[in-house]
C-alpha cells in the first residue's frame, strides 16, 4: 500500500490586524491523516463555520501556504517552491470542486472551454478529436454529454447541471482525489442528493477518493467511509464514519450529532448545536487534550479537566 495523500502535523496560522495590534488565528492545528492509493473512499470533514475546513482543503490543493507540517501528494511535498511541471503533476492527482459553480465559471465564457483547457493542459490532448473525446468521456461520468453542454454558458444550465460540469472538469485528468468543499450547498434541494450520490458513485465506479467537506451530518453519514470532526481548527474526533457517528465520544461530536438535520435539508443548513451553552462548554474543551487512538479505530481528542488529568 502506498499513500496518495499524507497530511502530517499540519497547522495554519493567519496573521490578523496591523503592525501595532498583531494577533493570530489558528485556523488549523496539527491536522493529520493519510489516504491510500488503492483504497478509494469518501473522507468527510465536518464542523461548524470557522472550524478550519476550507483552510485545510486549500492547503491540500496547494492554494494556501502551510504554517507548519507537511502535505505530500504521491510522495511529493506540495509546500515550498514548486515549478510548473511539478504543479501540473500535482494537479493531475488532486482536483478541486468548489462550493458555488456559478462563481467557478466566468459567465461570459462557454462552460466547455474550461473542460477543453483541462484536457489540453493536464491531459496533454492535442488534436480536436482527442480533446472532444476526453471532454465527452468526463461528462458521461457525471451523467451528461458533450452535445448537451457544448457552447452553453453557465446561466443556461441549472445549478445541479453546472456542478456536474464542474465535477466533469475536475475528472478530466483522471485524478485520484477530488476535494469538494460544500459541493451541494448552492444546489437546489431537489437536486442535492443526486450530486451526493454522484460523489459516492465516483468512488465506487471510478475509484476516486472524495474529500467531502460539509456542515451536514445526514449526507456525511450516508456516504462517508471516514469522518473528521473539526472544531476551532482541531480534529476533535476522527475515524470510521459509522463508529464515530453512531456513538460519538467527544463532547463537541456528541453535540453535532444531537443537532443532526433531516435528509431533505442535506448539505444546505448550517450545523447549529441545539443548546448554545453546552456548545460553548464543549468549545472550551477542544484543543486541550491529545488525540488518542481507540481500539475501534477512531481517534478522540480527550478533553482534560482543570488539573490536567484526562476526563473520559
Ligand atoms: N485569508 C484569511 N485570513 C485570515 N483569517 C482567515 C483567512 N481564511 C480563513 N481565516 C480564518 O480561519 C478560520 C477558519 O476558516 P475556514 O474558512 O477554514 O473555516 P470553515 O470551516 O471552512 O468555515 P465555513 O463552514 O464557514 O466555510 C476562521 O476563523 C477564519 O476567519
Ligand atoms: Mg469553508
Amino acid at each position: 500500500m502506498s499513500a496518495i495523500l499524507e497530511v502530517t502535523n499540519v497547522s495554519k496560522r493567519f496573521a490578523m490586524g496591523g503592525i501595532l495590534s498583531r494577533n493570530y488565528v489558528n485556523a488549523v492545528v496539527d491536522a493529520g491523516f493519510t489516504i491510500e492509493e488503492d483504497q478509494p473512499e469518501v473522507l468527510t470533514i465536518v464542523g461548524e463555520s470557522g472550524s478550519g475546513k476550507t483552510t485545510l482543503a486549500r492547503m491540500i490543493l496547494g492554494l494556501e501556504s502551510i504554517s507548519e507540517g507537511d502535505i505530500k501528494v504521491a510522495g511529493r511535498s506540495v509546500s515550498g517552491r514548486v515549478n510548473r511541471a511539478q504543479r501540473l503533476s500535482f494537479m493531475r492527482h488532486v482536483q478541486p470542486v468548489f462550493q458555488n459553480p456559478f462563481e467557478a465559471f466566468n459567465p461570459l465564457k462557454e462552460v466547455d472551454r474550461y473542460l477543453q483547457a483541462s484536457a489540453r493542459v493536464l491531459l496533454g490532448a492535442t488534436s480536436r478529436a482527442q480533446v472532444e473525446a476526453a471532454m465527452d468521456d468526463a461528462l458521461q461520468k457525471v451523467g451528461l454529454s458533450l452535445a448537451e453542454v457544448k457552447g452553453r454558458f453557465a446561466h443556461e444550465l441549472s445549478g445541479g447541471q453546472l456542478q456536474r460540469v464542474a465535477i466533469a472538469r475536475a475528472l478530466i485528468p483522471n485524478p485520484a482525489i477530488l476535494v469538494a468543499d460544500e459541493p451541494v450547498s448552492m444546489v437546489d434541494a431537489s437536486l442535492r442528493m443526486t450530486i451526493v450520490n454522484l460523489l459516492r458513485d465516483l468512488r465506487d465506479q471510478l475509484g476516486v477518493t472524495v474529500i467531502y467537506i460539509t456542515h451536514d451530518l445526514a449526507t456525511a453519514y450516508y456516504i462517508s467511509d471516514r469522518i473528521i470532526i473539526m472544531q476551532e481548527g482541531y480534529a476533535v474526533e476522527m475515524g470510521p464514519a459509522r463508529v464515530v457517528l453512531d456513538a460519538p465520544e467527544h463532547p463537541y461530536a456528541k453535540l453535532l450529532k444531537d443537532s443532526v438535520l433531516p435528509v431533505e435539508n442535506a448539505g444546505k443548513s448550517r450545523v447549529q448545536p441545539a443548546d448554545r451553552k453546552t456548545a460553548q462548554a464543549a468549545a472550551k474543551l477542544s484543543g486541550t487534550g491529545e488525540l488518542v487512538l481507540r481500539d475501534d479505530g477512531r481517534s478522540v481528542r480527550l478533553p482534560r479537566d482543570g488539573d490536567g488529568s484526562v476526563a473520559v
